[in-house]
């Protein structure tokens, strides 16, 4: 396997059959990100992509095949390799922020690593927070709460708290699509920045056509696999 491989899914499926009928979402995708990658994901609604993105986040479990991390398989990981792969590894952004209501931008970007590192000095996970909010263009909303932040500017806060681990990658669910055509614009941007200034890889699911234009690669998931995109099928 080449090294510039992250993440691989090998014959990844994913049945649900909770509610008695069996539903096949995922029937068998093998795919690859690259290291360095800005991959995005389209597809029609109710096709399968939040699943996928919950597979190889390790959120929920396949039915089979395998997801591969860094030549690891994820679901051979003992649960404290787990435990890293979710604080350390991976970083989500979804559709709705998901910010603590109590805490300023700051703290709420803090958290991660109080979790993920809670011996270590308060001040400097602080001061990490603060460079990753300027660095997402928050310099000057450090203390606000998120009711007091518009809603582009709660998902950038977003951005900077998946991204205050350092993780390989940033997985992100239709993270633009709550966002006024400005706001998503904004975020667009930060991705792109993010994967051209700071090599972030990120595995991008949206509906949004302008994200799209900013990939390095486009995928599109179809009848329950993944296949290359192609601009001449409609979406
Ligand atoms: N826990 C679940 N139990 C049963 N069906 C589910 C569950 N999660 C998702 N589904 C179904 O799987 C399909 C794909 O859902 P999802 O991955 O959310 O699609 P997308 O993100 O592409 O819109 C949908 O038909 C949805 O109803
Ligand atoms: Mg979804």
């Amino acid at each position: 396997m080449s090294n510039n491989i992250f993440l691989q899914t090998k014959s990844l499926c994913r049945v649900f059959s909770e509610t008695g009928e069996r539903l096949e979402i995922l029937k068998g995708i093998d795919f690859e990100l690259l290291k360095n990658e800005l991959c995005v994901l389209t597809g029609a609604s109710g096709s399968g992509k939040s699943t996928f993105l919950n597979l190889v986040g390790a959120l929920d479990t396949p039915t089979s095949g395998e997801i591969i991390f860094e030549g690891k398989n994820i679901q051979k990981m003992t649960s404290k390799e787990k435990d890293e792969y979710h604080s350390k590894k991976v970083g989500f952004v979804f559709q709705f922020h998901h910010l603590l209501s109590e805490f300023t931008a700051v703290e709420n970007v803090c958290v991660p690593a109080r979790i993920a590192n809670p011996f270590e000095d308060l001040k400097k996970i602080r001061e990490h927070a603060e460079e990753l909010l300027v660095t997402v263009g928050l310099g000057d909303r450090l203390k606000h709460l998120p009711n007091e932040l518009s809603g582009g500017e709660r998902q950038r806060v977003a951005v900077a708290r998946a991204l205050m681990n350092g993780p390989d990658i940033i997985f992100a669910d239709e993270p633009s699509g709550n966002l006024d055509e400005k706001n998503a614009k904004m975020l667009n941007e930060l991705f792109k920045k993010l994967n051209e200034e700071f090599n972030q890889t990120l595995l991008v699911v949206t509906h949004d056509e302008r994200m799209a234009e900013y990939a390095t690669r486009r995928v599109h998931m179809r009848g329950g696999v993944i296949v290359p995109f192609d601009s001449k099928e409609a979406l």
